[in-house]
């Protein structure tokens, strides 16, 4: 069977009818609460290996470098933003703010709490060993721990669906006028797996720092499926919020309607995976047009509570038939550090 990825059926944008009220989705990225900011100074102290990791990526990089960027400054000017590091516009997507005296203050690029959540109230009990010393706690203990870190909003690894989906709210660009007016991109050609295994990977932890292994091969399946059903989730969410007849909304609709042929192609070869056949048959219903939130937030609810139960219920292990599409070390993005 020969597939194509990135074919695309003329996606259908035209029931564009002149809109009267231009009400701009302003941000669509939920933004980490610089009070629940520690840092990644704090991190570091136990994760030494993970931190020298990140800090040869351009999610850190990009502290220094976007300020002094040109095309930020012309962006910025567009958007009546007068400083990146301190509008919450920029600040959300590029930067860690931490609140420093009350107010927001930007610490770093994007770090480590950017992808496992605001740390203040979780990463003492995920390291404390439940007040023993490592290895004494029972099995209930480790359990509670856990419970009780993802309860304050750790992005646990295991928690597929969620660790990806917080990818995608920066890396898809869900705001109108910030691409339309400001000249932004709609957002990154993100893929799951090239864009987690090169550059940002940092599987040090469990290896004690002495190797940085890929993912397994199951695993990597599910994060391939996974990134599609949340970039699916995500644009129809980016489709609902066009209002104009400009790039944002061709950007989205376009970007929808490759997800949706994907997830379609994906669930026809994983025919056992129930949650897929749903999610390709939800998006299928939907219309692709201007002004019609309400039906693309009810679908995109319905494939988000889907995605979830799938990477909750799967672990890749039956996925044989996708391994030819899930990319390989040559399509990651940038090296990964040892
Ligand atoms: C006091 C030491 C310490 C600090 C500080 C610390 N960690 Fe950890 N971290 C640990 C330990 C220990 C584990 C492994 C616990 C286990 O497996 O039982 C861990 C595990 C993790 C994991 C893997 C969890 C999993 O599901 O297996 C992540 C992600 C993580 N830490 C992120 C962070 C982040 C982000 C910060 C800063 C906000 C941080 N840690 C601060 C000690 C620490
Ligand atoms: C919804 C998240 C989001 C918001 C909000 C956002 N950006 Fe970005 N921006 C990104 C992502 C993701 C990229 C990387 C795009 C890619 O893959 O090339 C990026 C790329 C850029 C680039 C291209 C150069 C580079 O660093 O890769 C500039 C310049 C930029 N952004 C400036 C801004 C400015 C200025 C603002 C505020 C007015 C802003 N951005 C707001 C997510 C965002
Ligand atoms: C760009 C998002 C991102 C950033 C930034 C990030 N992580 Fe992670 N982290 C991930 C992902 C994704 C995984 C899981 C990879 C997988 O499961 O295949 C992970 C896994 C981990 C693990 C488990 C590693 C193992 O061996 O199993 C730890 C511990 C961790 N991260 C800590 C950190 C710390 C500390 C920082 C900051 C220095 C950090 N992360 C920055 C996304 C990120
Ligand atoms: C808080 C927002 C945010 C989150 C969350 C985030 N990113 Fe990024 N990422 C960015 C921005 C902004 C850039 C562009 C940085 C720059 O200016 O170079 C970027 C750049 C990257 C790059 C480098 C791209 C290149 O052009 O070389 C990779 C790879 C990447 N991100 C992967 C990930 C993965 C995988 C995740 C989730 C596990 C993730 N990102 C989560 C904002 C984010």
């Amino acid at each position: 069977m020969t597939i194509n990825w990135t074919s695309l059926k003329p996606v259908r944008l035209l029931s564009f009818i002149a809109v009267a009220s231009l009400t701009f989705g302003m941000s669509a990225a939920k933004a980490a609460d610089p009070e629940k900011i520690v840092g990644p100074n704090n991190c570091a102290e136990c994760h030494i290996k993970e931190t020298a990791a990140w800090k040869t990526t351009h999610h850190f990089s990009t502290f220094r470098a976007l300020p002094k960027s040109k095309e930020a400054t012309e962006i910025a000017a567009k958007m009546e933003v007068k400083r990146l590091k301190a509008d919450s516009l920029c600040l959300g997507c590029h930067f860690t703010s931490q609140s420093v005296s009350g107010s927001p203050t930007s610490i770093s690029g994007i770090s480590c709490e950017s992808c496992h959540s605001e740390g203040k109230e979780w990463y003492k009990v995920h390291s404390g060993f439940s007040g023993k010393k490592e290895g004494q706690e029972s099995a209930a203990e480790i359990k509670a721990r856990w419970e009780k870190s993802e309860a304050a909003g750790m992005i646990r690894p295991k928690k597929t669906y969620t660790l990806a989906k917080n990818c995608f709210t920066c890396h898809l660009v869900l705001n109108e006028k910030l691409v339309n007016v400001g000249g932004h991109k709609a957002g990154s050609k993100f893929e799951l797996v090239s864009w987690s295994q090169g550059e940002v990977r940092h599987n040090l932890w469990k290896t004690k720092g002495k190797s940085n292994p890929e993912a397994s091969t199951e695993r990597k399946r599910m994060l391939f499926v996974v990134g599609r059903i949340v970039e699916l989730e995500m644009s129809l969410i980016g489709v609902g919020k066009a209002t104009v007849k400009k790039d944002y909304a061709l950007k989205m609709a376009k970007r929808a309607g490759t997800a949706r042929k994907v997830v379609a192609q994906l669930a026809k070869l994983l025919p056992e995976a129930q949650e897929l056949q749903e999610i390709a048959a939800t998006a299928k219903a939907v219309e692709l047009k201007l002004n019609n939130e309400a039906q693309m937030t009810e679908a995109a609810g319905k494939i988000s509570i889907l995605g979830l139960k799938f990477a909750a219920e799967h672990d890749g292990s039956a996925f044989g038939a996708i391994d030819k599409f899930v990319p390989g070390p040559k399509k990651y993005k940038g090296q990964a550090s040892n």
